[in-house]
């Protein structure tokens, strides 16, 4: 079953528990490997990128056992950094292996770390950082090869503010001799999960959710029980399928203190929201409002990975939205499929589309192409008349427990077909 059919037309109304953060967990599933100790993930998703960080993990001599409520590594066994053809690619979270494995036991070996459909996903500030360590690294065609005797703190200039590469340079950084200073670090709430898990193993990391990370190296870090947060761009995708379909929701656990921005652009689409420790009530309006223009990110300020729940609900707001893509070169390949259901969209350059909202979309079939564009051909269909099928829907198990359940937990009428 590789497709989602759903009835459009019903509000979302009732709960929703938001499940743990694919972005903090699986760098929290690299680190492990740092405390070659037995690690508790608590609240870890159940997503197909998750499954295959495990086989990543087991075939380098790692054991993982799901329990009731999360994951159990044990990384005491790990005896390679070389990963097998066919494990590693297609799933950028690998890349976090290469910090991870360098600092674990010195070496790398593994393919596949291209880019993918929403952007080229270069890592040359992760190449540059690792190499400023004392890492000596080749990347033919589409396999890396990386090896350090030692890896040694340093001062580190990021180019430009990215996710992965700050989270890798602290992965490499918490046992490297000396102390590491990362400027021009992101600021993503996962980065600061990640240094909050290895600051529990015994790492010691200031600064981190601030543009200057600095690490002092430790001899060893121990196994720990860890919480993983819950995911915030889950939270943000129902927050929009909220709104789009003029519901009202709770969404339990959602991090509301990591979602400023989506709140605030929910509140110019004429939402109602309040929020308590457990979560985020909101109330959609009965249409929304178009918020004129809409520009992403890095955090705090809108993230890309909402770009597309908000272009949908955009799509029958009431007049014009601009929506400018800042993260990544090719995040509107939604466009063509929403346009099948109707939606009036304008290309004005390739970081950028103009939205007039209309009244309804009509249901047709659809494609999904990658994980956050796919889910919001979802949200799009339960805002349209009729039936819509969204095809190739393995992509959002990557990053969605199971948005079927969740959606139908809210009365929409959505099944895997
Ligand atoms: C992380 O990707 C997330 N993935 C992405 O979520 C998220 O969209 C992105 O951060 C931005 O917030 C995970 O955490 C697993 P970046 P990452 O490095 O680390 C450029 C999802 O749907 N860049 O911050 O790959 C890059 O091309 C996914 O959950 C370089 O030029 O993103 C991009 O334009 C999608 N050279 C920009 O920086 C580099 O060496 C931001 O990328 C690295 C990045």
């Amino acid at each position: 079953m590789d497709s989602i059919l759903v009835n459009g037309g019903t509000p979302l109304c009732g709960a929703v528990k938001i499940q743990g953060s694919k972005n903090a967990a699986l760098p929290i599933m690299a680190a492990s490997l740092l405390t070659k100790d037995c690690n508790f993930l608590e609240n870890c998703p159940r997503i197909t990128d998750v499954y295959r960080m495990i086989e990543i993990l087991e075939s380098i001599g790692c054991k993982a056992i799901w329990k009731e409520d999360g994951l159990y590594l044990d990384s005491s066994g790990v005896y390679s950094g070389a990963i097998p053809d066919g494990y590693s690619e297609g799933m950028r979270s690998s890349i976090f292996l290469l910090g991870a494995l360098l600092g674990a036991v010195g070496e790398v070996s593994m393919s596949g770390i291209g880019g993918c459909v929403i952007g080229n996903r270069k890592i040359d500030y992760h190449v540059m950082g690792l190499t400023r360590m004392g890492a000596t690294i080749s990347y033919q065609e589409d396999r890396i090869q990386a090896t350090a005797a030692m890896l040694c703190g340093t001062a580190i200039q990021l180019p430009g503010p990215s996710v992965g590469a700050t989270e890798n340079l602290v992965l490499a950084a918490v046992l490297a001799k000396g102390e590491t200073l990362i400027q021009g670090a992101a600021a993503e709430p996962e980065i600061v999960a990640l240094c909050q898990y290895l600051s529990r193993c015994g790492a010691r990391i200031t600064g981190a959710g601030s543009d200057c990370i600095r690490v002092e190296g430790v001899k060893a870090l121990r196994g720990v029980r860890y919480t993983i947060p819950p995911d915030r761009i889950v939270a943000g995708t129902y927050l929009f399928a909220t709104i789009a379909t003029g519901g009202n929701v709770f969404l339990q656990k959602a991090p509301w203190r990591e979602l400023y921005e989506p709140l605030a652009v929910a509140e110019r689409m004429g939402a109602v929201w309040n929020c308590c420790e457990e979560g985020i009530y909101i109330q959609g309006p009965e249409r929304p409002k178009a918020v004129g223009e809409l520009i992403t990110g890095v955090y705090p300020r809108f993230p890309t990975d909402l770009q597309s729940a908000a272009l949908v609900a955009s799509c029958v707001a009431t007049g014009q939205t601009i929506i400018r893509e800042k993260i990544f070169e090719n995040r509107f390949r939604i466009v063509p499929q929403l346009r099948k259901l109707g939606a009036n969209i304008r290309d004005i350059d390739e970081e950028s589309v103009e939205i007039q909202g209309i009244e309804q979309l009509q249901g047709a079939e659809v494609e999904a192409m990658e994980l956050r564009g796919g889910a919001a051909l979802v949200l799009a269909g339960l805002c349209a008349k009729g039936s819509t099928l969204v095809q190739h829907t393995a992509f959002l198990y990557r990053g969605y427990e199971n948005i079927c359940r969740d959606l139908r937990d809210l009365g929409a009428r959505v099944a895997s077909v």
